[in-house]
Order: C-alpha cells, then sequence, then structure tokens
C-alpha cells in the first residue's frame, strides 16, 4: 500500500520564514513518520490579490490552477500560518481564495484530480509560528475558519503552535525543545493517520 501523500506549505514567502521553518520541518518529520511529504511554496504559485473582474476578463491564473491540482492529488495538507494583525496574511488568504476559484482542467480525468472539490478530499492540519507568546493562535484559529465554514474542508483538532518562534529552532532548522518536537509529531502523526483512513488506504 501507497504512503498518504501529504502536501506541506507556509503563508510566508520570506526569507528566514518561521513558518517556513516550521513547514521545512514538518516535511523532514513526516517522511521519519512514513509518510510521501510534497513541499511547496507560495512563491511558485504568483497570483494578483483576487479580483472578480479580473477573473471574469482573464479566467483563474494557472498558478491557481496549480495549485488546487497539488491539493487534489493529496490524502492531507499540512499549512503553517504566520499571524498578521490576528489574522492569516494575505499571501495565504489569497491563495486559498484562488484555488477554490479553480476549477481544474481535465476534469474527469483519473491523474489531476479535475472536476472534484480539492478541499472535501483531503485532511487538513494546522501549523502556526509567532515570535509572540500565542504562537499564530489567533491566525490558525481564522484559518480553521476559512478551511471548515469557508471550503467544508475535514480540519483536525491537533495542531501545531510555535510561541517565540524567533528562538525556537536552530540554525539547521530543528527544534531546540524536544516538547516542542514531540507536539509537532503529535500533529502529524494523526494527519498521516486520518489521511490514510479516508483515502482508502488504510482500514
Ligand atoms: C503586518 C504585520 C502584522 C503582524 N501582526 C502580528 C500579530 O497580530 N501577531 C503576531 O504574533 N505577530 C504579528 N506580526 C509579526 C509576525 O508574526 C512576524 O513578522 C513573523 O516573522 C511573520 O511570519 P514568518 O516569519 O513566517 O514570515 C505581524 C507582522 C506584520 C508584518
Amino acid at each position: 500500500m501507497r504512503p498518504p501523500k501529504i502536501l506541506v506549505f507556509a503563508g510566508s514567502v520570506r526569507t528566514g520564514s518561521y513558518s517556513a521553518t516550521l513547514a521545512a520541518l514538518a516535511a523532514r518529520e513526516l517522511a521519519l513518520l512514513g509518510a510521501e511529504p510534497v513541499r511547496i511554496s507560495l512563491e511558485d504559485y504568483p497570483l494578483p490579490i483576487y479580483d472578480a473582474d479580473l477573473e471574469a476578463e482573464d479566467g483563474v491564473p494557472q498558478a491557481a490552477e496549480q495549485l488546487r491540482e497539488q491539493l487534489a492529488l493529496a490524502d492531507g495538507v499540512f499549512i503553517v500560518t504566520p499571524e498578521y494583525n490576528a489574522a492569516v496574511p494575505p499571501l495565504l488568504k489569497n491563495a486559498i481564495d484562488w484555488a477554490s476559484r479553480a476549477k481544474g482542467a481535465g476534469s474527469g480525468s483519473a491523474s489531476g484530480g479535475g472536476g472534484h472539490d480539492p478541499f472535501k478530499g483531503p485532511v487538513f492540519a494546522i501549523g502556526s509560528t509567532s515570535p509572540g507568546a500565542l504562537g499564530g493562535y489567533r491566525a490558525a484559529m481564522m484559518l480553521r475558519q476559512v478551511l471548515a465554514l469557508g471550503l467544508s474542508a475535514l480540519v483536525l483538532a491537533e495542531q501545531a503552535m510555535v510561541p517565540a518562534a524567533h528562538q525556537a529552532f536552530s540554525d539547521g532548522g530543528d527544534f531546540k525543545d524536544e516538547r516542542q518536537l514531540d507536539r509537532l509529531r503529535g500533529t502529524l502523526r494523526a494527519l498521516i493517520d486520518q489521511s490514510a483512513l479516508r483515502a482508502g488506504l488504510r482500514a
């Protein structure tokens, strides 16, 4: 039986981003836990700010279709969000908004997941980071609302929040504190298990 495919990305493309650092660490841990991580950066999916006029004139941008495709091919998705003014950053919300407008090329094909709703297939888990004490908790709650209420996605209760993120990681991108690694692994294990179950990879 194949391992569950888990898409991993962060809502920041900043050099040295704590969220991207957590996403990279999560991808490494997912591989160690027996999953197949697929790590992407939103840097590779450049999108204008969503505008319905733009969509009506030019359609959905290629990058949004590609992001949709990545979601549709995944059994699970781990998204790490930073917190901007107690919310998800516009980069992440905009990417989700555009992906939710994409229809999927090759609808009905076996390869690209075209046609079906890419937010209703995979199981989602949330990570968040912040230099502050709350670990991006408010952004994580907003992301949960967007995914679960806005897009009817299945979002796990388990989530990985990293407070004081500017001090949390070693130069190599590992956690300095073993307990944080244990908490991340707990979330990732739940994501692997639920993704495999939902994809019919495990009884
Ligand atoms: C516009 C803006 C608003 C911010 N608001 C918050 C906030 O509400 N809570 C918080 O913990 N950090 C806030 N920050 C600080 C970010 O957590 C910090 O810049 C962090 O490094 C961004 O995540 P990244 O490292 O993944 O890029 C804000 C930063 C910016 C630029």
